[in-house]
This record gives C-alpha cells, structure tokens and sequence, in this order.
C-alpha cells in the first residue's frame, strides 16, 4: 500500500493518500478545499487515478475537497451514513472498502461528533478526530458525547493490536504518528483515568468554538459545496 501524509497549515488538517501502486487506484482520506490543487498533482505525478474520497467526519475546522473532487474526477465520495446527506456512499460500521487490493475497514467511532468514523488498512488506523497524538478530539458540539468518545476509544479502538499505527485527523505540535498501545500508555487524557474522570476533564475544557464552525458545518453537509452568503 501506498500511503502519504499531507498536511493543511491553516486548519492543522492531515489529509492521506492511501493507494494500490499495481492497480493504480487511490483514495483521499481528509481532504481539505484549499488543498485539492496539491493533492490532484500528487495523484497526478503517481500515476494514480483518484476512486474513492472519504470523510471521517463532518468537520467543524475545514471545508472537504470531497464534493470538489467528486466533480473534477469522477470520484466517489463515502462518509458516515449519519453525516453529510449528499455522499455517493453512506458508511455503517463493519463496511468495507475497496481501492484496488487495498482493503479499508469502516470503524464507527462516536463520541467526537456523532458521525465520526475510523479507517482501518491492516496494521494502519486514521482515527480522524476520534483519537489524537497525546489527546483527542473535542466532544463538546455536533452531538458530542464524552462518555461515548470514551467508550469508542477505550473499548473499540483500545482492543486493537497495540502495534497498530495510529494516523490522526489533526495535530498541532508537529507530530504525525503514533500507536493504539503508545497511546493506552501516553494519552494524558485516558491513561489511568476513569470514564467519569475522563467526561469530567472533557466538560473542563472550555474551548472556544472552532474558527470555521459557522461555514464548516453547513458546507461539509453539501459535500463542500460554498454556502450561499445571506
Ligand atoms: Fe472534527
């Protein structure tokens, strides 16, 4: 498998490309608005033919390329069946993906919005916002559910093989990879912590709402399509 990590500086967005060199056929998993020139002329220069688009999620911080990408390659889009009404594929959990002979398993994370979804390639994981390098996603709006990021972390993404890599959805300190077991022992957020422990940190936080909410959210359910300004 093929695989390359690309990263959006303005939102902090990772977006991968995950591919089968022998078929040629590729997916973007993440892809964000502003960056689709760049990550066309990748797909481009490999020798790749773009097949799939996914969202882990409905994003609060960043428009999709996907609706984009969808028009100029003839690309299928896939995302949770209870995210954005105009994907091509509506997602359950246990779903499988094809992108040449490479595999992607469907993993229905809730917790960080309702929709949130993992993609598994054998011993890699794009956990999206689900679980973080060192942290996880906020649960505070979009149906965010602290106990049930908690469980879908702890019971779900926790009993996968430690060894398996972790590619978040985000970071903002620079790192870009990780593994279920590193973070079982690291993770400030859920090492020796309870679930009530953890909801009650998760409810401290205070954030601010994301710098983008207000377009975000309203695009990402069309697919990336730009609101029309009222
Ligand atoms: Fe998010």
């Amino acid at each position: 498998m093929l695989l390359r990590q690309l990263y959006d500086h303005e939102s902090s967005t990772y977006t991968y490309l995950v591919a089968d060199p022998a078929s040629g056929q590729a997916a973007l998993i993440d892809p964000v608005a502003e960056q689709q020139e760049r990550d066309l002329a990748l797909i481009e220069e490999l020798d790749l033919t773009l097949a799939l688009v996914l969202d882990t999620h409905v994003h609060a911080d960043h428009v999709t390329a996907a609706g984009a990408l969808r028009a100029r390659t003839g690309a299928r889009t896939a995302a949770s069946a209870r995210g954005a009404p105009c994907v091509d594929m509506p997602l359950e959990d246990g779903a499988r993906l094809r992108v040449g002979a490479v595999e992607l398993e469907v993993i229905a994370t809730p917790g960080h919005t309702d929709d949130s979804l993992c993609f598994r390639a054998g011993d890699q994981l794009f956990t999206g916002d689900t679980l973080l390098v060192r942290g996880c996603g906020r649960a505070d709006f979009q149906n965010g559910d602290p106990g049930q990021l908690h469980d879908s972390i702890t019971r779900v993404l926790f009993a996968l093989p430690p060894e398996t890599v972790v590619y978040p959805g985000h970071d903002y300190k620079g790192r870009t990879s990780s593994t279920i077991g590193e973070e079982q022992r690291w993770n400030p957020r859920l090492a020796g912590k309870s679930r009530d422990e953890f909801i009650a940190l998760m409810n401290q936080l205070g954030l601010p709402p994301p710098r983008h909410l207000a377009v975000a959210v309203p695009a990402n359910r069309a697919c990336g399509a730009t609101p029309v300004a009222s």
